[in-house]
């Protein structure tokens, strides 16, 4: 495995076939040309990723994205020019020419323009668009470096495109149509108020059917450390080999293994610091990682909870 910041590199191993880990401003991600069902399904062998959960494809541009969608509701445009570049995924009736290996076998197709210097210089260079998953084994926390790719990925992908730290932290959300009215289908940087803004309405969070989610990030138990995870509600005392994700603290706790998501308690800096968090507090034997309640009234925080609520496999018994 190699890391850098060879554009030139990365290009010729996608134009072979091959898959390459690429920065984007939310989480880090497994890219492969989206046209070649071959290199599509290295991504799933790589990151042992069930054949039911379909990838995002990444384009340069907006025109680029809608190329590859069969029809574009006036709400999708709409979007699409308020949000992109930007962490805003729009699900979409898809063109033929797009392989049923990228979605796994439904009709329609996630597009997302992401802002990221590097990877949008990458995707201008190609002449095809980037199907790509986050960078994780399935079911693990996405990874926001290079590192993070390295450590878990790298033994099995040529290269990675280091584009430094991702400067949101959480994925994108993901917006679907029904009847040409848009649903949340994942929640993310860009909110629900964001959204309304720009179409008249709030949108509804669509849950998860029991069987076959529409998005599997809805599987109750996803973004998961190894180490079992549980919230801390009320008084209690943090046991031997016990470690504790903190929402907010400019005191360091004692006694015990910690990470503070955001000393002042800020919730961007929370988000982009969770999955390193995470993984850093999983990396050290601990028996158990107790999570610090997010406090009420620090403003939306519905991304971040979702993300925790996956984490841990269930929400506080408080919310
Ligand atoms: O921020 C992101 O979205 C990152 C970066 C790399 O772009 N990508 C990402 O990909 O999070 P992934 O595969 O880890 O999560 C994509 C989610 C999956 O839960 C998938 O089911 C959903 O998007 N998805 C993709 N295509 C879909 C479709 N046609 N209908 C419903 N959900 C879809
Ligand atoms: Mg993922």
């Amino acid at each position: 495995m190699l890391c850098g910041n060879d554009i030139a590199k990365a290009k010729a191993l996608l134009e072979a076939g091959d898959v390459v880990a690429v920065p984007t401003e939310t989480v880090y991600g497994l890219a492969a040309n989206a046209l070649n069902s071959k290199a599509v399904s290295k991504i799933f062998s790589v990151k042992g990723r069930p054949d039911f959960d379909p990838l995002i494809v990444h384009a340069a541009s907006k025109e680029e994205a809608f190329a590859w969608a069969k029809e574009l509701p006036n709400e999708a445009l709409a979007l699409a020019e308020a949000f992109w570049p930007g962490p805003l995924t729009l699900v979409l009736l898809k063109k033929s020419v797009i392989p049923s290996e990228v979605t796994s076998g439904l009709e329609t197709l996630g597009l997302r323009v992401p802002n990221h210097a590097l990877l949008r210089s990458l995707l201008q260079t190609l002449d095809f668009p980037l199907a790509a998953p986050s960078a994780n084994p399935f079911g693990y926390i996405s990874p926001t470096t290079a590192a993070h790719v390295a450590d878990q990925l790298g033994a099995r992908i040529p290269y990675i495109l280091d584009g430094g730290p991702c400067t949101i932290g959480l994925e994108s959300t993901i917006v679907g149509f029904e009847s040409g009215k848009a649903v949340i289908l994942r929640p993310g940087h860009i909110q629900k108020e964001d959204i309304a803004q720009v179409i008249g309405y709030t949108p509804k969070r669509r849950e998860s059917p029991a069987e076959r989610p529409p998005a599997p990030g809805m599987l109750s138990s996803h973004y998961s450390p190894k180490t079992p995870m549980e919230w801390m509600e009320g008084k209690h005392l943090v046991g031997n080999n016990e470690g504790v994700l903190y929402f907010s603290g400019r005191q360091k706790p004692e006694g015990h293994a910690y990470e503070i998501l955001s000393e002042q308690g800020h919730l961007t800096e929370a988000a982009r610091r969770l999955y390193g968090c995470l993984r850093s507090l999983d990396k050290q034997g601990l028996k158990k990682i107790w999570v610090e309640l997010i406090p009420e009234g620090i403003g939306n925080a519905e991304a971040l909870k979702d993300r925790l609520n996956r984490a841990v496999g269930k929400q506080p018994l408080s919310s």
